[in-house]
């Protein structure tokens, strides 16, 4: 497995291109709705990636600040935006930690939490967002699309989009019940083109959300299912939660 951190730093628009089946609009939609009912006007997208979300939402009026790892990625953010003639603010920072600014509110989409899997990390995060927020802040955390039936199990799949074609893995790590290891690789007409492993949090229960929101100043406000606003959490723990700041 890779040390470093790597995440298509090579090549961020194959992940762009591999990962586009999302339903960007229902996200969106989503978040609009919720960040407009809690008066969120400057919003944190962390883990933003090529920034999908924080453009469509800077077009809707909101001030977006994007923050993510991977320098490729928040280059490819920053031309994507520079394309649509939409204003974001990016930085290449660690979600660990981070001071970047006060804001009404933050979200990290698309299970990106899940990059987190050492319980100091984890904790750090959530104090850093804390600290980010203004009194009743609400961080929105995504977690609703994980990439198996049972955690403890392997699971692939494989999927096709545009021209990639992309073979994902998913392996408990032995030994760290917490931990798998996640191994993507894509292909272009026949011809691999691009291969990344690295290590994930297996998932994130809500048990494990509540924990964490009373070490570091959060209480659960809200849990959905999905972007339709379907109450609470899957069977699997698949979730979209709404945390807010008490102190
Ligand atoms: C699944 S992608 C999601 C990207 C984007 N939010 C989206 O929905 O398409 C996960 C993102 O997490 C970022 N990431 C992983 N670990 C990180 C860390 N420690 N700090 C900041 N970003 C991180 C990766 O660079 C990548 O952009």
């Amino acid at each position: 497995m890779k040390k470093g951190f790597s995440f298509y730093e090579m090549h961020p628009e194959i992940y762009e291109e591999a990962f586009n089946e999302k339903d960007i609009n229902e996200q969106v939609n989503f978040l609009k709705r919720v960040l407009t009912k809690h008066n969120a006007r400057n919003v944190l997208d962390l883990a933003c990636g090529h920034s999908p979300h924080a453009r469509a939402l800077a077009k809707l009026g909101f001030n977006i600040t994007g923050l993510d790892i991977s320098s490729s990625l928040i280059e490819l953010a920053k031309k994507r935006a520079k394309e649509e003639n939409v204003k974001i603010e990016l930085h290449k920072k660690d979600m660990k930690k981070f001071d970047i600014g006060k804001f009404d509110a933050a979200y990290i989409m698309f299970s990106s939490i899940l990059h987190l899997h050492e319980p100091e990390d984890i904790l750090s995060h959530f104090e850093s967002v804390n600290k980010s927020l203004k009194n009743d802040g609400i961080y929105i955390i995504d977690i609703s699309s994980l990439p198996f039936h049972d955690p403890d199990l392997n699971a692939k799949f494989h999927k096709h989009n545009g021209k990639i074609i992309t073979d994902v893995l998913y392996e408990p790590i032995e030994n760290q019940v917490s931990k798998a290891k996640f191994s993507v690789t894509n292909y272009k007409l026949g011809k691999k083109i691009n291969h990344e492993t690295f290590t994930v949090l297996r998932y994130f229960p809500l048990a494990l959300l509540q924990y964490l929101c009373t070490k570091t100043g959060f209480k659960i406000h809200a849990v959905f299912q999905n972007f339709k606003f379907k109450d609470g959490a899957t069977p699997k723990q698949e979730y979209i939660a709404i945390i807010k700041k008490v102190k």
